[in-house]
């Protein structure tokens, strides 16, 4: 059981005493004692008392001499708590007994749709995909540990219009000739190329235009095409994946097409429903909020008036499906925020169709971007989207370098491997240590530092706590106990003992910088204490307290980094 947990079943009872009805306690980390309580100035005039007059009476009534210190009553009504060193003690020793770590299983676990990176056949993937990546494979790796079902699902864009020209370039270039451009991984000189060609010979577009319509009628010689096409990007994908160290994989592919069947199922529901209105040609929803700029109703299209669906119709459909064939109660879209109104629009007619009702929801987690040391949009020099491939490849070779500067040690294979986990995770980190709504800026000197909020200077912690006890030659006993007489101590084993809390947090918000920012103060404490309290040079019940202290710190990080999908090497 985490602090604040503990703090709050003790002082609900006595604020329910007082109130005469439930009251949240409001249990927060604070600056002037270890926790604080804010919920008597709440009260206050609820009751019409003084605030610190209930403080005082909830104070006398808590049962709280086992576990606090100190209870003081401040300023205009707070409850300062200091917790009791033995109980802090009690609690970091029942954590190094736990293999979760304070964390339990969630006692009602939901299937979640966790729908991330998608990125588009025949394109490459840019950066914007890379932050869906990240964010969303860390949100499945944290909703799965914590024991739901989840779901992943990569909404390949492989379905619509351009696919007419793609299949015609692919049959000019000859099969082999295509195959062979996209498996180096040139979508984007593929995609232009026939981009170019559209564009500029009319015989082409003819010919394009026929395909699309030979598509979507089901032609079995064009669907071959099409597959072959979608088949080697996908290909190139899962090599993107591999690179980056995420879980999604081949089974996970579910691409526009795939709700293909649905689609006129999805609106002939919609138009039973009476939801239908025909604008321009086209057949629309038009759901209630959402209005434009000059406040007229804004049109989610679900019908082209050329007859053929797009984007939000497949939208829908999967919605549809992933509520009621696959029972999901959470869905979660990680997409950049410039598709905010698209969510809002689909989850507000789902709604109104009845395929989004309570407990199922829907989040949009939306994201900012990437941008370059300018502070502009990041490009590549020639001026093109920057390829997530090649962004990659620079972390680790950079990483490497690093790596190799810094501990001449390290073989050959010791060293690549270094390199990738830094690499690849002091990306990750940098993408997951800001406020995702935000934009950020793309600084290899800063994430790469093995100073500040960076996934190297957890991996560094990491790496010394395994040091120690590769010196220490043998493990920690879970069953020592632990006293924490030195400030530091107890400042480390405060940090230790907040894990459960923020994951808790996390996992409802998906707010990794939350995430991020308690690991970086768990190292932070951590080194303080392993500069002011020797563990390898001290005795007995001291030695022993304190490498359970050494062995949580580690495990804690260890897991805390695996939530986020990075990795934490033996040695640095
Ligand atoms: N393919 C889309 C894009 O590149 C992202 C798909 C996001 N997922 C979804 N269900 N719409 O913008």
């Amino acid at each position: 059981m985490d602090l604040e947990r503990l703090l709050t079943d003790r002082l609900a009872p006595a604020f329910a005493a007082v109130a005469g009805v439930p009251v949240d306690p409001a249990v927060r980390r604070s600056q002037h004692a270890d926790f604080q309580s804010d919920a008597a100035l709440g009260l206050a005039r609820r009751l019409g008392r003084p605030p610190r007059e209930i403080a005082a009476e909830v104070r006398e009534r808590a049962a709280l001499a086992d576990v606090c210190a100190a209870v003081e009553v401040s300023g205009p009504g707070f409850l300062n708590l200091t917790v009791a060193g033995h109980a802090l003690g009690g609690l970091v020793s029942a954590l190094a007994a736990d293999p979760r770590l304070g964390v339990p299983v969630v006692a009602e676990p939901e299937t979640v749709v966790v729908d991330y990176s998608g990125p588009n056949v025949a394109k490459e993937m840019h950066v914007g995909h890379l932050r869906s990546t990240v964010i969303g494979d860390a949100a499945a790796r944290t909703l799965e540990w914590l024991g739901h079902r989840v779901l992943r699902a990569n909404h390949l864009g492989d379905w619509g219009t351009p696919f007419g020209m793609l299949i015609e370039h692919l049959l000019d270039l000859g099969e082999a000739g295509a195959a062979q451009e996209l498996s180096m991984g040139d979508l984007d000189g593929f995609y232009k190329a026939a981009r170019e060609k559209f564009d500029d010979d009319e015989a082409f577009r003819e010919r394009s235009r026929q395909r699309v319509v030979a598509l979507q009628g089901g032609d079995p010689a064009t669907l071959r095409l099409w597959r072959l096409l979608v088949t080697q990007s996908e290909g190139y994908f899962l090599t993107v994946y591999d690179l980056l160290d995420v879980t999604l994989t081949g089974d996970d592919f579910r691409g526009e097409s795939s709700y293909h069947d649905q689609l006129a199922p999805t609106v002939e529901e919609l138009d039973r429903l009476g939801l239908l209105r025909r604008s321009d040609g086209a057949d629309c929803v038009f759901p209630p909020g959402s209005v434009g700029r000059d406040g007229e109703p804004l049109p989610l299209i679900v019908r082209k008036s050329d007859g053929g669906y797009g984007y939000p119709a497949t939208d829908l459909a999967a919605l549809r499906h992933r509520t009621g064939a696959l029972g999901a109660t959470r869905l979660l879209y990680v997409v950049g925020l410039p598709q905010r109104r698209h969510f809002e629009m689909v989850f507000a007619v789902a709604a109104q169709a009845g395929w989004l009702t309570a407990p199922a929801r829907a989040e949009h987690v939306g994201f900012g971007s990437i941008l370059g040391p300018d502070g502009r949009m990041l490009r590549s020099r020639a001026g093109g989207s920057v390829k997530l491939a090649g962004l990659l490849t620079e972390a680790v070779q950079r990483a490497t370098a690093l790596a190799r500067e810094r501990n001449p040690e390290l073989g050959e294979s010791e060293a690549a491997e270094v390199g990738r986990a830094v690499g690849v995770g002091a990306i990750k980190y940098a993408d997951l240590s800001g406020d995702r709504h935000k934009d950020y800026v793309l600084d290899w000197e800063r994430m790469l530092s093995l100073d500040g909020n960076t996934a190297p200077y957890l991996q560094y912690a990491y790496s010394r706590v395994r040091s120690i006890f590769r010196r220490a030659g043998a493990a920690a006993r879970p069953d020592a106990e632990v006293s924490l007489a030195e400030p530091a101590e107890r400042a480390l084993a405060m940090e230790l003992v907040g894990f459960a809390a923020v994951v808790e947090e996390v996992a409802s918000g998906l707010e990794f910088h939350r995430l991020t920012a308690y690991l970086h103060r768990l190292a932070v404490a951590f080194s303080a204490f392993y500069e002011r309290c020797p563990v390898l040079r001290a005795e007995g019940p001291v030695r022993e307290s304190r490498l359970v202290l050494c062995d949580l710190t580690g495990r804690v990080l260890r897991q805390g980094l695996d939530l986020l999908g990075i990795r934490t090497p033996e040695r640095l």
